[in-house]
């Protein structure tokens, strides 16, 4: 559970990639993170949901610093590991032991030309958490026991493995640090249906057990709601809507949420009476050139003028619920 402690405060937050334009020497930037600001407590796991291309996995590397960010500031337990005004850029190898992440797609993110035991090992190695072969073994046997592996299979290859038993050596690697920090990126999306609830299972286990904070990412927010004690919604690079799981699922107040919800079932028959469905149209609008004012305006079905000049910012709506929409204006 969360105590309430920030772990981790996230401030205007960017993170473009530089893109070739259409003319020659033309550079446009891909706007995948734009002033994103949220704090995550110590404990916690808060869920971010959003459409493919919202920037979920782009937002999850920059706060760990896999991508540098473009600007803003990430202040990681009390010391800013990166401020773009202060020009703070901290060494990031102590914080690489803290801050771990779970890969989208397990065997993409696993070298095929090392075994289990030296991918686990890896991490071991680098931070010098073992003192001889013995130890290292053991400590390699044991995290491959954590994730429901068995020792035998330190010796084999990714591809000798099926989708979750690759997740489980990802997961076995990033713990292999002890982190406190964990981003979950889309964990189980590349698994069958029918072993995603074992390894979200594993993962709430091992969060109990060592007190880690999540940042569980997922495009479809019916894996999120059970697992999280907070969601975060995006859109097109950008915070909407934050705030308690159930609050945010039975009360949502921005639009792009609520049409996300209005989709899922609930199994609240009050909830559901209240709630009409909204149907987006159009697709989702290029983050190499995104909307102007609100992000969400092509979409919104209550557009007005002002959403189309004057970009609104994300707000606390009531105690802990967060949302950026005009419409919400007292
Ligand atoms: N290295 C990169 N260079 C250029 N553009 C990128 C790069 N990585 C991501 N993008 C773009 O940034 C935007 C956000 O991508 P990101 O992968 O963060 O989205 P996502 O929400 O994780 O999507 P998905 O649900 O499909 O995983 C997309 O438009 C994507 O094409
Ligand atoms: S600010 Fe305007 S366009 Fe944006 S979500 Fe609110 S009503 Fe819709
Ligand atoms: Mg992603």
């Amino acid at each position: 559970m969360s105590d309430q402690r920030v772990l981790l405060q996230i401030e205007n937050l960017k993170k473009y990639f530089p893109v070739k334009g259409d003319r020659m020497f033309e550079k446009k930037y891909v706007q995948a993170v734009e002033s994103v600001s949220f704090s995550i407590y110590r404990g916690e796991t808060l869920g971010i949901v959003g459409e493919s291309g919202c920037g979920k996995t782009t937002l999850g590397r920059t706060i760990i610093r896999l991508y540098e960010p473009t600007s803003g500031r990430i202040v990681y337990d009390g010391t800013p590991i990166y401020d773009s005004e202060q020009k703070i850029a901290v060494n990031m190898l102590p914080y690489r032991r803290k801050m771990q992440i779970i890969f989208q797609d397990p065997s993409a993110s696993l070298d095929p030309r090392m075994t289990v035991g030296e991918i686990v090992g890896e991490a071991l190695d680098i931070h010098g958490l073992c003192q001889g072969k013995t130890e290292r073994r053991d400590r390699i046997n044991s995290l491959l026991d954590e994730v429901g592996l068995n020792t035998e299979h330190a010796n084999r290859f990714p591809h000798e493995f099926s989708g979750g038993q690759q997740q489980r050596v990802g997961i076995a690697r990033a713990l292999a640090v002890e982190p406190e920090f964990i981003v979950c990126d889309e964990p189980i999306s590349a698994l069958d249906v029918s072993i995603q609830s074992q390894v979200v299972n594993m993962l709430e286990d091992l969060q109990n057990e060592k007190h880690l904070t999540y940042l569980f990412i997922a495009h479809d927010i019916s894996v999120v709601r059970h697992i999280s004690n907070r969601i975060g919604v995006m859109y097109l690079g950008q915070m909407v809507e934050l705030a308690e799981s159930y609050e945010l699922c039975s009360h949502p107040v921005h639009p792009y949420t609520q049409s996300l919800l209005s989709a899922v079932p609930i199994p609240d028959p009050d909830v559901t009476r209240e709630r009409q469905r909204i149907l987006l149209e159009g697709e989702i609008p290029s983050p190499l050139n995104p909307p102007s004012g609100c992000r969400f305006h092509t979409r919104c079905p209550y557009a007005t003028d002002r959403c189309r000049q004057e970009q609104p910012i994300l707000k606390e709506q009531s105690p802990g619920h967060f949302a950026a929409c005009h419409l919400l204006d007292k």
